[in-house]
């Protein structure tokens, strides 16, 4: 019986803090901005995926959620499994020409490929899924492929892919620098800390509505960078500080200043999307009244204590540390009964995400 090549990975999704939007390059997928997020636990909201190689197998082949997907038809996928199979082949090339038998080379490089992907959560929630998708496949890949490169290198084959899935490589706190070259080899992902670094930090996903978005983020960031004017400022005088800022706070555990970078950094991205023209409109009126509700929330306090942030779509998820999230859940199922009629449907039941754990994911 010949050996099976196979490879099981898991990949979590990423929340941005300072968020992502717009692209400098839209084929390699190169962003006019850095960005920074929070890797969520891979309990509640991740990608498990499965890839396969067999000399058998006529072609590449794709499952998502068991529904066969046309592989053909993402250039973006070709992309990814493309760079990851020429970095395959330079082994391989390499290993031959360093005098490996040639038997114990498999040419997995010339293979071809099922790839078995599923989400532990509801991909109608429109919750980021290409993040953690192209993660878990990139991650696979470099499994099965057993290539050498460091966690970083291969956020550069999953950012190919979808832009925000080259944080979700690694866990704890993540960058995403920008880089400035044409070619893409300075724009990937770092570690800025690990999880551990923070353990008293927790996010809470609040489903505000489970339709899926109106305007993608792939088709919503070109038409800002087209036509916004506060785009090019956010671009060229606030995001550059924020991101300093940003990691001094999470270096310091300064939970004040981290959540008022955060919710400030949502405002501007909703504020940008606003003045794209024709306007881009993610936010509904739950988000906004959870936005009120987590500045009165502060407000009582004295402090802030909470922070919200709100990606291409309705759907809130609050940063707050351990000890004021339980009354911040507390107050929200007060003010958000599920078994009202108007926002029955607006919580998930299982909606509580508790901030990662694994250090380096995999
Ligand atoms: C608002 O990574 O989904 O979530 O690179 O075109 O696939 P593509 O876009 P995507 O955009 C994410 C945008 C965001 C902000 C963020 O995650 O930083």
């Amino acid at each position: 019986m010949s050996a099976k090549y196979e490879a099981t990975v898991t990949a979590p999704v990423n929340i941005a803090v300072i968020k992502y939007w717009g692209k400098r390059d839209s084929a390699l997928i190169l962003p006019t901005n850095s960005s920074l997020s929070v890797t969520l636990s891979q309990d509640h909201l991740s990608t498990r995926t499965t890839i396969r190689a067999s000399p058998d197998f006529g072609k590449d082949r794709l499952w998502l959620n068991g529904v066969e997907e046309d592989i053909a038809a993402s250039k973006r996928l070709i992309n990814s499994i493309t760079t990851a199979r020429n970095l395959r082949a330079a082994l391989e090339q390499k290993l031959l020409s360093e005098g490996a038998p040639a038997e114990t080379v498999v040419p997995l490089s010339k293979w071809s490929l099922h790839v078995c992907s599923e989400n532990n959560f509801p991909t109608a929630a429109g919750l980021a899924s290409s993040a953690s998708g192209y993660a878990a496949l990139v991650k696979a890949l470099g499994v099965l492929f057993d290539l050498p490169q460091s966690t970083s290198d291969l956020s550069r084959v999953a950012r190919v892919g979808s832009g925000s899935a080259c944080r979700s490589m690694f866990g704890g706190f993540v960058a995403w620098q920008a880089g400035v070259s044409d070619d893409g080899h300075d724009s990937f992902a770092v570690q800025v800390a690990d999880r551990q670094h923070w353990p008293e930090l927790q996010a809470l996903i609040l489903v505000a509505s489970d339709k899926k978005k109106a305007i993608s983020s792939t088709a919503g960031m070109q038409t800002t960078v087209e036509t916004s004017e506060l785009f090019a400022e956010r671009v060229r005088s606030v995001v550059p500080k924020r991101m300093e800022a940003m990691q001094r706070a999470i270096a310091e555990r300064d939970f004040g200043t981290f959540a008022e970078i955060t919710m400030r950094d949502s405002n501007q991205f909703h504020a940008v999307c606003l003045d794209t023209y024709p306007p881009i409109s993610y936010m509904n009126d739950i988000s906004r009244s959870i936005v009120s509700l987590v500045h009165a929330f502060n407000a009582a306090r004295g402090r802030v204590a909470a922070a919200y942030t709100y990606d291409a779509g309705p759907n809130a998820v609050i940063y707050a540390l351990k000890d004021d999230m339980r009354d911040l859940v507390e107050l929200v199922t007060y003010c958000f009964p599920r078994d009202d009629s108007t926002l029955l449907e607006a919580f998930y039941p299982n909606s509580f995400a508790i901030f990662d754990s694994a250090d380096q994911v995999g």
